[in-house]
């Protein structure tokens, strides 16, 4: 079944819109399939966007990133990579949809609170990257 990578963005968790966002993801039919709070430090985040390293806005994104935890998760169901990019919403939040997460959330594009992958395949390489070890989902235990 396809995965996606989502990443709830340091603005969207300190704004308190986990809870509404992953059940904006689980009301469609989508199921959870690993989780972590995590805070990466400045090499993740180069590591994560690399493919944007000679934009202007890199470093900025880098820091953004940086500047408190975010929520990782694997997201899995049918055409799920497509599908959640239409509930997050256009890159530029003066564009998304209302609706949309970014579109009832954000204003800038600089703080738009959630990343989703744009592909199947940057999707196998961003679980990979935040999922080394594989999903911690419900099914792990502890000892
Ligand atoms: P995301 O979906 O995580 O993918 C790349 C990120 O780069 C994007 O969301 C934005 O957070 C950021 N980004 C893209 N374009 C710009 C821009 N023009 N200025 C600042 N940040 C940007």
């Amino acid at each position: 079944m396809e995965q996606t990578f989502i990443m709830i963005k340091p603005d969207g968790v300190q704004r308190g819109l986990v809870g509404e966002i992953i059940s904006r993801f689980e009301k469609k039919g989508f199921y959870l399939k690993g989780m972590k709070l995590v805070n990466v430090d400045r090499t993740f985040a180069e590591r994560h966007y690399a493919d944007l390293s000679a934009k202007s806005f890199f470093d900025g994104l880098v820091e953004y990133i940086i500047s408190g935890p975010v929520v990782a998760m694997i997201w899995e169901g049918k055409n799920v990579v497509l599908t959640g990019r239409k509930i997050i919403g256009a890159t530029n939040p003066s564009e998304s949809a209302p609706g949309t997460i970014r579109g009832d959330f954000a204003v800038e594009i600089g703080r738009n609170v959630i990343h989703g992958s744009d592909s199947v395949e940057s999707a196998r390489k961003e679980i990979a990257l935040w999922f080394p070890d594989g999903a911690e989902n419900w099914g792990s235990s502890l000892q």
